[in-house]
């Protein structure tokens, strides 16, 4: 094969709020490889397929943050590849791998960087399509489930209230709780977003955010034994309000605050002395090795049996990542974004 097109996608300069697709990043189409030829270095070389969008790559724009990106370099992110030819008896040709990857078409990991460990091999027993495992199936999925397994630890008959509930994340706690015997109360952005819920998710309620009240709405719901709190900010500070004795807070993610809005100071914290609560920061991979066999054998197969649905956009073309992450923050999509690499 004569050498081919090997685009990526990169960061050139720092978002000040909500990111500019044209300002701060930047479609590299000057990059060709040959990926028959290529000098694997002991390594293996993937064709990318699927790469997904998700709204901690805000976080990583911004200097001096958890993992920040240097500018210059290709985004980082999970994705789903095909093996097209390697050295390392591991992967073979045409095996589907699941993990970090740079935003380009072809990628070669040489030497320690072909670490068998960083990378899972997707043996899709349930036939699903590939782009569900970076959703429901993947981090997002593993986020809700191994988050409501090592802090929730919901019993049936408990109340959660999530928030962001239409989100992947959202969709996955809100269906594993109803399959473990929750009450659920689901807050999101959109009336379309609170159908989904309602009807198709069938949490016990939902309300949109923006034209109702959530601290009524959560009070009318009753007290709660479990918070996910994917937003932060005054949703936090309601929640607290409202925690049953013994109550759960997981601080997932603080979507209110990732563009640079101005922090909001909680008042609440107080209300957790004396009803015990419990508040944690979550953070998926520390509980990979822990979650993710238990993960693997639950989760694809509730997915092919209908008891877990999901929503998503798959877009195709790699060019699309910056305009696709600024409608994941601004709300703009229900569930999940996937770019296609190729038609
Ligand atoms: N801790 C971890 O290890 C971990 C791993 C994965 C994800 N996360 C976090 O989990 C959260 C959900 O992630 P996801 O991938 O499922 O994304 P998502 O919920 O599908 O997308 C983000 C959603 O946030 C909502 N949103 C945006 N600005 C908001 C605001 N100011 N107030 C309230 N809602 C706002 C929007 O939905 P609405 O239409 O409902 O407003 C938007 O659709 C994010 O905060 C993410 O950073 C954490």
């Amino acid at each position: 094969m004569a050498p081919v097109s090997n685009p990526c996608y990169r960061l050139i300069s720092r978002p000040s709020g909500y990111p500019d697709p044209v300002k701060n990043f930047q479609y590299d189409t000057s990059g060709s490889i040959d990926p028959d030829t290529i000098d694997l270095k002991g390594g293996f070389l993937m064709q990318t397929q699927f790469l997904s969008v998700d709204p901690y790559m805000r976080g990583r724009m911004d200097e001096g943050t958890f993992d920040a990106w240097e500018l210059g370099n290709v985004f980082m992110g999970y994705g789903i590849s095909e093996v097209i030819r390697s050295e390392i008896p591991e992967f073979q040709e045409g095996d589907i791998l699941y993990g970090i990857h740079r935003f380009e078409h072809y990628t070669i990991h040489e030497g320690w960087e072909a670490q068998t460990k960083k990378w899972r091999v997707i043996h899709n027993f349930e036939n699903l399509p590939l782009s569900v495992y970076l959703g429901v199936a993947g981090m997002p999925g593993k986020t809700a489930y191994y988050g409501m397994k090592a802090i929730g630890q919901p019993k049936a008959g408990e109340s959660i209230f999530v928030s962001t509930a239409a989100g992947v994340v959202g969709q996955t706690v809100c269906q594993l709780s109803k399959a473990w015997g929750l009450k659920v109360l689901g807050s999101t952005g959109s009336d379309d977003k609170v159908k989904f819920l309602q009807e198709d998710i069938h949490v016990d309620h939902a309300f949109n955010y923006k034209n109702s009240s959530t601290a009524d709405e959560v009070k009318l719901f009753g007290g709660l034994d479990i918070f996910w709190d994917n937003v932060g900010g005054q949703i936090l500070d309601i929640a607290l309000a409202n925690m049953k004795s013994h109550g759960r807070i997981i601080i997932c993610g603080q979507i209110a605050r990732y563009n640079g809005e101005n922090p909001y100071g909680i008042k609440n914290v107080f209300s957790m002395v004396y009803n015990e609560v419990t508040m944690k920061g979550l953070y998926v991979n520390s509980y990979e090795e822990q979650y993710s066999e238990e993960f693997y054998s639950t989760v694809p197969k509730m997915i092919a049996d209908g008891k877990m649905k999901y929503t998503e956009e798959v877009v195709v073309g790699l060019e699309h990542a910056g305009d696709l992450l600024v409608k994941v923050l601004k709300g703009q999509i229900m569930g999940k974004v996937v770019l296609q690499m190729w038609a």
